[in-house]
């Protein structure tokens, strides 16, 4: 029998013999940022600096059902709710464990879960977590949505969408979802990690831009993005805050947040709040690098930060994210299975601070390395 150090070394070579082998790595740090989700570039603001720190504590010393529940905690998710126009918010430790802590816990035996085939890998892992059957449907497909909630046979339907999705940088077409969930009887669950920050004029996302978020079950916010921080809330009724601090694990049995993040994730959202200029001017960057792009240059459709260059293999897309390394831009490969075979890409992100020159020249490279 191999032993397990071999087996995992075997693994390990089909990963590199598919061109699919993960590293961590470090890229210099002048290289100009096209790879980070701080679209606003809120992570590198300085929030705590000046402020009296009397001190708190370096951690919050428990699971918030023990000695970990502080009053920074119960006020930061009453600030929240508030910001987010909900009824009540509950904190997570990151966005990742929110999505499963929820799906996870709520839909019950004989429910139905309806995601979107493209759906981040955390709502897919806390799907299989539950006991309730689930299902993905064709991404951002509205009529394949209705057909699966037709042929569906389930106590209550979850339908599980994102606000922006992570790999394609597209948006859900979400008042055609919640009119579809009306008429099924189904409860809609959005993913806001990637509008967090960024929609609606100050920032609390897609549901409040369109003035949904009564009609949307639950809503899961995460601070590691646009709000250049770290941690997540579940933003929905009472109850599912209840039911969550009662059944879900994920957040039960792990040392809640430490004051820091908290005072960070409410710094950057008041930061947010007053400057709304940050998502025009990155709305502007968008529209900038999308324009200068040649046609024979495969983009995937997207007005929001995450552009997708589309390269069809693993291969190229290694290929073409090191070519773009060398020329100084700090670009990443996304290649299966994080991204469906065939769909491997490079995804560049673009940010509020990029300057104009550095996109100007990121296009240049590009157009170069398809002509
Ligand atoms: C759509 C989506 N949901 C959830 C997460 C996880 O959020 P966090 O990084 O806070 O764990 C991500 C992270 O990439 C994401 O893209």
């Amino acid at each position: 029998m191999m032993n397990i150090e071999s087996i995992m070394q075997d693994l390990l070579e089909k990963r590199k013999q598919s061109g699919t082998y993960r590293s961590l790595k470090i890229l210099d740090s002048k290289a100009h940022d096209f790879t980070s989700n701080d679209y606003l570039g809120l992570a590198k603001i300085d929030f705590l600096s000046g402020e009296d720190h009397s001190f708190i504590d370096n951690g919050a010393g428990g699971s918030r059902l023990l000695s970990g529940n502080k009053a920074y905690h119960v006020e930061a998710e009453a600030f929240m709710a508030d910001y987010f126009n909900a009824k009540s918010c509950l904190l997570f430790n990151s966005g990742y464990v929110a999505n499963l802590g929820l799906l996870s816990s709520v839909p019950q035996k004989g429910d139905a879960i309806l995601m979107d085939e493209l759906s981040h890998i955390c709502i897919k892992e806390g799907a299989r977590l539950s006991r309730a059957s689930h299902f993905n449907f064709r991404h951002n497909d509205v009529s394949d949505l209705e057909k699966k909630l037709n042929t569906v046979n389930a106590n209550n339907i979850f339908i599980v969408v994102e606000s922006i999705y992570s790999m394609d940088g597209d948006e859900a077409l979400l008042a055609n979802i919640v009119e579809l969930a009306k008429k099924y009887n189904a409860n809609v669950i959005v993913d806001e990690a990637h509008s967090t920050g960024l929609l609606s004029n100050d920032g609390s996302g897609l549901c409040c831009q369109l003035g949904i978020e009564k009609e949307v079950f639950a809503r899961v916010y995460t601070f590691g993005k646009a709000m250049g921080a770290h941690g997540a809330v579940v933003a929905g009724s009472e109850i599912l805050k209840s039911y969550l601090i009662n059944y879900s694990r994920q957040f039960i049995y792990t040392t809640s947040l430490p004051y820091h993040s908290i005072q960070i994730i409410i710094k950057a959202i008041n930061y947010r709040k007053l400057n709304s200029e940050l998502w025009k001017s990155l709305q502007d960057k968008i529209e900038k690098f999308r324009n200068q792009l040649n046609e024979e240059i495969n983009l995937l459709e997207s007005n929001h930060p995450i552009q997708g260059v589309i390269t069809g293999s693993s291969e190229n897309a290694i290929r073409l994210a090191n070519f773009l390394q060398e020329k100084g831009f700090d670009i990443r490969p996304i290649v299966s299975p994080t991204v469906p075979l065939h769909q491997e890409r490079v995804r560049i992100c673009l940010h509020a601070f990029n300057t104009d020159e550095s996109i100007d020249e990121l296009c240049r490279q590009l157009n170069q390395y398809y002509s």
